[in-house]
């Protein structure tokens, strides 16, 4: 059996609140799993929730809950948001899950087998405010700590070591030697020169008496393991690691994350698996992060936009739409609510929305609401048909290349606008006046069908809800879009009646 193309999203910490910049992520995931399946293949699309680590603990000791409570009653939050978003995740995992629990249980024990983890004494700077050991980063110049840790002493402690440091050589080899490991150039150049610096061995332990919430380590029960060691697992654990189902998904084809996660991913994550005898995931791919209107977005500043309350003003598909259409991945991006409003009027209700409205209106106007017969091309209609072609062929390159945006960006700028442009060169309404020009009418017309047909095509991947709905407008009923139905232009039928005409995207302000 064929290998699923499998793509993941970070797994997000489970007591924060879902914020555009989350849903940016999955929503990119998203596209991709939606074009890979546009295109025949089968794809398994994770993302999940990270729920073990102090701050969980320390919430729901405030709220005087257990921490799986806190943890059972914010999930939903996240749960819920995905298919408001039009998420097709095939699987979402937690990770106090149980078989979460045994997959990164098992690989702690293979790793310590293996000698792969020791036990040593640790000593250094401990604040029991912020309940961790601090380093010379944290100390002020004068060689104080800052006041917001409390008192700090010296604390000698007894922790388990993940043998990481004797593995840096083979990774820069490893990503010195395969380029597309890390996306975009610049974030592999990023990694390259912080693995310049000694990475040492990884501390994987935390003693239960510091932080109880956390997976034992199956091997020394007054200990859980580090919350990274924990949540790098997920993504073998749902690709059904110890299980026959493994063999057929892992490796992951793409982990998608935010640039700030590089490290723990292209550089951590790679060193456990390799430890444990598994093979690295293909690639990884950093997104760059949204501020508003050019500030960091935070909750004390209160700038943080709300994908919910988007998608109640607006719809799930122009807020997937903006996130796309606005930067390529691995740039960083700015929101900003008048930019937002530009896009949906310009893009959404008078590019698309009017494309379609056009041509469905016209179609019922001058030929009873049927799809009519096309007779030879004239030059105009070559170029219509030359700029879908060019779209449709360009979109496979895009999408294996991670220029998600690039693709949107054609169907907007090179396809949509020509089909706009077709309608004012052609102007079917003079045509009709003219009996002689009917066949050059019902020519125009279903040119312009059939370009609304390779557009719903094409924006199903990004638009799912609106794709849909052009498809029943043009009367081609639920079946399902297919890249495969655009690899010949003319594929619309004639004589088909077309469906209801309804506005996609009211102009609003
Ligand atoms: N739990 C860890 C990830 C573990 S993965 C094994 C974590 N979680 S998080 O909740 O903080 O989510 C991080 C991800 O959210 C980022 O990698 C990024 O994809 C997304 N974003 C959070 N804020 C963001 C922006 N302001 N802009 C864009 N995306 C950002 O880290």
């Amino acid at each position: 059996m064929s290998k699923p193309f499998y793509i993941t999203t970070p797994i997000y910490y489970v007591n924060d609140r879902p914020h555009i910049g989350h849903a940016y992520c999955t929503i990119v995931a998203d596209v991709v799993a939606r074009s890979r399946r546009l295109m025949g293949e089968e794809v398994f699309f994770l993302t999940g929730l990270d729920e073990h680590g102090q701050k969980v603990q320390q919430a729901a000791q405030a709220k005087g809950v257990t921490p799986q409570q806190f943890c059972d009653e914010m999930a939903p939050h996240w749960e819920q948001l995905w298919p408001k978003l039009l998420i097709s995740n095939n699987d979402l995992i937690r990770t106090t899950q149980p078989r979460h629990k045994l997959v990164v249980q098992s690989i702690l024990q293979k790793l310590y087998d293996a000698g792969e983890i020791y036990a040593s004494e640790y000593e250094g700077w401990y604040s029991t405010r912020a309940e961790q050991f601090l380093t010379e980063k944290e100390m002020g110049p004068d060689g104080k700590f800052p006041a917001e840790y409390g008192e700090v002493a010296r604390l000698k402690e007894k922790n388990y070591f993940f043998k990481m440091g004797k593995y840096q050589d083979w990774l820069i080899g490893y990503i010195r030697d395969n380029p597309g490991f890390v996306y975009p150039d610049y974030r592999r150049n990023e990694i390259l020169g912080f693995l310049q610096k000694p990475l040492g061995d990884l501390c994987i332990s935390r003693p239960v008496s510091r932080l109880a919430w956390g997976i034992p380590l199956p091997f020394d029960a007054g200990y859980v393991t580090y919350v990274w060691f924990d949540a790098l697992v997920n993504y073998v654990t749902a690709a059904g690691y110890g299980s026959p189902a493994f063999e057929r998904n892992w490796p992951a084809d793409i982990h998608l994350i935010g640039k700030e996660i590089l490290l723990f991913h292209a550089g951590y994550w790679p060193i456990m698996l390799k430890a444990a005898g598994l093979p690295l995931p293909k690639q990884i791919v950093a997104h760059g992060w949204w501020t508003r209107d050019g500030q960091k977005m935070s909750k004390s500043v209160g700038n943080v936009v709300d994908p919910v309350a988007v998608v109640e003003a607006w719809g799930a598909d122009a807020l997937r739409y903006y996130l796309l259409r606005e930067l390529p991945v691995g740039s960083d991006g700015d929101w900003s609510d008048a930019n937002f409003k530009l896009r949906y009027n310009s893009e959404l209700a008078n590019g698309i929305g009017n494309l379609l409205n056009r041509t469905l209106s016209m179609i019922n106007r001058y030929c009873d609401g049927v799809v009519p017969q096309p007779t030879a091309p004239e030059p105009v209609d070559d170029q219509l048909r030359d700029a879908a072609m060019t779209v449709v062929n360009d979109y496979p390159k895009y999408l294996m290349n991670m220029e998600v945006h690039q693709i949107l960006s054609d169907i907007s700028l090179l396809l949509i606008r020509r089909g706009n442009l077709y309608v004012q060169e052609c102007a079917p309404w003079e045509l009709a006046k003219d009996q002689a020009k009917r066949a050059r009418l019902n020519t125009v017309l279903y040119n312009l069908a059939e370009c609304c047909r390779f557009i719903s095509v094409l924006l199903t991947p990004f638009i799912p809800t609106t794709a849909e709905k052009i498809r029943l407008q043009l009367g081609l009923g639920n079946n399902p879009a297919s890249f495969a139905d655009v690899q010949r232009w003319g594929g619309i039928e004639h004589s088909r009646p077309i469906g209801e005409v309804t506005q996609l995207f009211p102009k609003k302000q």
